[in-house]
Parts: structure tokens; C-alpha cells; sequence
């Protein structure tokens, strides 16, 4: 049996160890320091905006009426394994969108998953792959946000479990899952290689489905876009390493083609599982950044 003073130590234990997993969990942001000074290029935040996707998850919700469906007034249903989220308006909107957000509340939301008022976010929104993206490039799709039309698209609680005890815990787990080491361009590959290791490796965020997870629900970096099964449990993702060797596609140009065009032109593999809404953001891209995402792709062994 537990003596007293055995029990009183367990309970002292059991306390600290709470304590320590409480701020472990607290949510960590950037500071101000950590901005550049930068004048932003809207032009470039447009085509950022599409290699992110962040349309797909922000689109409008059926019930916005009389709302440009183009727009990420938010209110769309997406439903994950945690439960469903109403991605939020990214309008300009002051009351209901972005409209009163500092560059640092946005940076910290799209690249730590940091909310303004300071709780972690899920990462159902792909932060863990924008950690990796140039900040003067998060900063350049903020300023084409300002740009658009001011929705009043109010924004709708998740249905997810627990979510207190659910943010707290993203806390402990961006611990083995966020990596924020910024992109790095490999200084033997010609520019256009590194532009599509930049738009697949940040931006794209290609890894969040392409590549298997660990036991920890985070990204096995050691088997880097690889394949595996689908994280919302839509069947398999296929490997995008060796598509060239395995017969799937000719070279760099057909891939692109693919990429550009998707099932239009005959290839496969290309509509289910959240990939023809990738295809579609793609195919919004400059010619340039589609041939150097095919040219990145083909290189993969
Ligand atoms: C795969 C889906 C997905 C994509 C792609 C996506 N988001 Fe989100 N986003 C979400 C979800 C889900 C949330 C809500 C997360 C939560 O409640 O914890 C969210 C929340 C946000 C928030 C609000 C944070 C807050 O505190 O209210 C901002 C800002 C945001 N996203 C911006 C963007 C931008 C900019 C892009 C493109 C660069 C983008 N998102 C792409 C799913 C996505
Ligand atoms: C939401 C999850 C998701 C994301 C994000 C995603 N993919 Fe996919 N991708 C898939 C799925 C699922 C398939 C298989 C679709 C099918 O069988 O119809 C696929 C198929 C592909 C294929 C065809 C592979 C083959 O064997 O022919 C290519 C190429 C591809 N993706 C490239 C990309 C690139 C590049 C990105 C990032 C810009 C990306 N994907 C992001 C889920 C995703």
C-alpha cells in the first residue's frame, strides 16, 4: 500500500508534470523583431495566394448569399478526422474578415498557427508547410487580400471536441510537428528547380498529403513525399518520387502538362482526394512556376 507521504509525493509529481505540459503548451508566436522591413508586391501575393490554396479552404459558405463564390469570404464546411471547421473570411472586411489584422497577427496565424487572441490554431489549416515559406511572401498575400471586396462573412465556431483541451494540446504537439526552418535553395540546382522546391515545399504545402505521418501525426520528413494513406481517410496518396521511372509521366514538360491541364488531356490520378481543387490553383500559376514545379517533381527519385 501507498504510504502518505508516497501519496503526497505522487500528487506533487502529478502536479508539476501538469504544470510543465501547461507551458510547454503555451502558444509561441514571432515578434515584431522578426519582420522584415518590406514594401509589399501585390502582383506577387496573387500568385502566392494560389499556389497556397488558400481559396480551397476559404471559399464561401452555400448560405453567403449574392457573394462572388471566387472570393475567401470562408464559411465552407471542411471536414477533417478532429471534426469540421468554417475556415474564416479573408476578406477585408473590418467586423468579420481581416480587415483590423496587423502583418504580425497574420504572419503569426499563417506561419505559426498562432490566433490573434493568442490560442493555438489546428493544423487542419497547413501552417506547418507556410512555416516554411519567405515572410515578404506571407506579407505579399496579405496585401493582396487588402485588395479584394469586403465581405461581412462572420465566422462559425468549429465543431470539434473539447476545444480548449484540443488548442492547449496542439501546443505540446507543434513540439515534434511544426517545423519552422525556412526554405532553403540548394545551390546546384538551376533557379527554376529551386522555384519548385520552393512552391511544393512551402506554398503548395504538397507534403501535407503527399507525405506519410508518424505515430505523432507529424510529417515523416525521412520519407519526404513518398505516398502513403490519405490523412482524412480517402484512400492512398500516391508517391510523387519517381513518377518519371515508373511510367507515369515522360519528362518535366508532361508533368507540368499535367499539373496545367489535369484530367482534360487524358492523364489520371489527378481529381480525387482534395487534388483536382490543387490542379485548379495550380493551373492559375504562371507558365515559369508550373514548368519548375514539374522540373523540381522530376527530379525526385
Ligand atoms: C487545407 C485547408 C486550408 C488552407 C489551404 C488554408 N487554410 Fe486558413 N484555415 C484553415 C482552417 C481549418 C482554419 C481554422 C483553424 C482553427 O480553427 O484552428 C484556418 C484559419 C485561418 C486564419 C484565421 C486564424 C484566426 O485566428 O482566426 C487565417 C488568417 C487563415 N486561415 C489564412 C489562410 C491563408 C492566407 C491561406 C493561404 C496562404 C490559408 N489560410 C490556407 C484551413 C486552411
Ligand atoms: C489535399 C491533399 C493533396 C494535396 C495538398 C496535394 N495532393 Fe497531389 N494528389 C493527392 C491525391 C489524393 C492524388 C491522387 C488523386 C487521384 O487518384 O485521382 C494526388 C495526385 C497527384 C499527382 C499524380 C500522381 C500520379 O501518380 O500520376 C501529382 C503529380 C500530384 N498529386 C502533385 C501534387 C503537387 C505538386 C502538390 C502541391 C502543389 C499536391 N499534389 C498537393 C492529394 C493531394
Amino acid at each position: 500500500m501507498l504510504s502518505k507521504r508516497n501519496i503526497t509525493v505522487l500528487a506533487l509529481l502529478t502536479a508539476l508534470g501538469l504544470v510543465a505540459l501547461w507551458l510547454l503548451s503555451v502558444p509561441r508566436g514571432l515578434t515584431l523583431a522578426d519582420l522584415p522591413q518590406h514594401q509589399p508586391d501585390v502582383a506577387n501575393g496573387e500568385i502566392l495566394y494560389h499556389a497556397a490554396g488558400c481559396w480551397s479552404c476559404h471559399k464561401p459558405g452555400t448560405d453567403l448569399k449574392d457573394v462572388d463564390p471566387n472570393l475567401p469570404a470562408g464559411g465552407f464546411p471542411l471536414k477533417t478526422p478532429v471534426g469540421t471547421f468554417y475556415p474564416p473570411n479573408l476578406t477585408p472586411d473590418p467586423a468579420t474578415g481581416l480587415g483590423t489584422w496587423s502583418d504580425l497577427d497574420f504572419v503569426n496565424a499563417v506561419q505559426r498557427g498562432v490566433s490573434p487572441a493568442g490560442a493555438n490554431l489546428i493544423p487542419a489549416f497547413p501552417y506547418t508547410s507556410y512555416a516554411h515559406m519567405r515572410v515578404e511572401d506571407v506579407l505579399d498575400i496579405k496585401a493582396y487580400l487588402a485588395t479584394l471586396p469586403a465581405i461581412d462573412s462572420p465566422a462559425r465556431s468549429a465543431e470539434i471536441p473539447f476545444p480548449a483541451l484540443l488548442r492547449r494540446g496542439v501546443g505540446l504537439w507543434k513540439w515534434i510537428g511544426l517545423d519552422t526552418t525556412p526554405w532553403e535553395p540548394d545551390p546546384v540546382q538551376s533557379a527554376s528547380w529551386n522555384r519548385g522546391s520552393y512552391l511544393v515545399n512551402g506554398p503548395g504545402h504538397c507534403a501535407e498529403c503527399h507525405t506519410p505521418r508518424n505515430v505523432f501525426m507529424a510529417l515523416d520528413t525521412s520519407q519526404a513525399l513518398a505516398g502513403g494513406p490519405h490523412p482524412e481517410g480517402e484512400g492512398r496518396v500516391p508517391s510523387l518520387r519517381g513518377l518519371i521511372e515508373r511510367g507515369r509521366y515522360k519528362d518535366a514538360k508532361d508533368i507540368a502538362s499535367a499539373l496545367q491541364f489535369g484530367e482534360m488531356l487524358g492523364y489520371d490520378k489527378l481529381s480525387s482526394g482534395g487534388m483536382g481543387q490543387v490542379q485548379r490553383n495550380i493551373a492559375k500559376l504562371p507558365e515559369a512556376d508550373i514548368q519548375a514545379i514539374g522540373e523540381y517533381l522530376a527530379s525526385l527519385k
